[in-house]
């Protein structure tokens, strides 16, 4: 069965769609640890409400230190021999000697469709400037940041009176449904990266990732 390693910051309702969709048998894996680099990430709660083992790694101490709090990273996750690394609302950068290290084995959830809007703030950038449209990217992680292969993107329309959170809240939504289905594909050994490309059943997907229609 692979084997799943979760990095989180925060909530952790990603991590629960994950660990609900596991428990129900519809992804055949096993998370083998949730690591956050925050001491009141309340997806540490959930990973040990499931009995998964909830490590935390402070990064406060490392704040200009990535390096070093990168090796501690690999150190654990090294014990851990992932097949699967879920970036799932982890807001720190990773080093490119971490991300080089589980290349093609890495994913993030960002929520913008990509390739707009990387980085921060998102939903109040696609409110501002006035957009119709808004949404969410699963993607390979590569050295450039947010700027991987997109395995998978969820739109949603974005209304005239829309505040950042209720954006935020219909982005989640969609974030619930495809980032399980993404960790499936990739259990399922359907997903890879390839000479930096995400190939699924072994065609190169688009710009925009997956599209059910193609
Ligand atoms: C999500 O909105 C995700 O797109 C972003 O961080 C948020 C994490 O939410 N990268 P949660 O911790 O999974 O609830």
């Amino acid at each position: 069965m692979k084997r799943i390693v979760v990095m989180i910051s925060g909530s952790g309702s990603n991590l629960q769609t994950i660990i609900d969709r596991i428990h129900h048998s519809d992804v055949d894996a096993q998370i083998v640890a949730v690591i956050a680099n925050k001491a009141d990430a309340y997806g540490l709660v959930r990973a040990a409400d499931a009995s998964i083992e909830a490590i935390c790694i402070p990064s406060s101490d490392f704040a200009h230190d990535r390096v070093a709090y990168d090796q501690q990273l690999i150190q654990a996750i090294d014990q851990l021999a992932p097949d699967l690394i879920v970036l799932a609302g982890y807001m720190r950068i990773l080093t490119d000697e971490f991300v080089h290290k589980y290349l093609g084995k890495l994913i993030n959830i960002h929520p913008s469709l990509l390739p707009k809007y990387r980085g921060l703030n998102t939903h109040q950038r696609a409110i501002d400037n006035a957009d119709t449209d808004h949404g969410v990217s699963i993607h390979f992680v590569t050295p450039e940041l947010d700027g991987g292969p997109v395995i998978v993107q969820a739109k949603v329309p974005i209304f005239s009176d829309d505040s950042k959170d209720d954006l935020a809240e219909r982005v989640q939504v969609q974030e619930h449904q495809i980032y399980p289905l993404v960790v499936k594909w990739f259990v399922e050994e359907r997903l890879v990266m390839q000479d930096g490309y995400a190939l699924m059943d072994n065609n190169q997907l688009g710009s925009q990732g997956f599209a059910a229609d193609e």
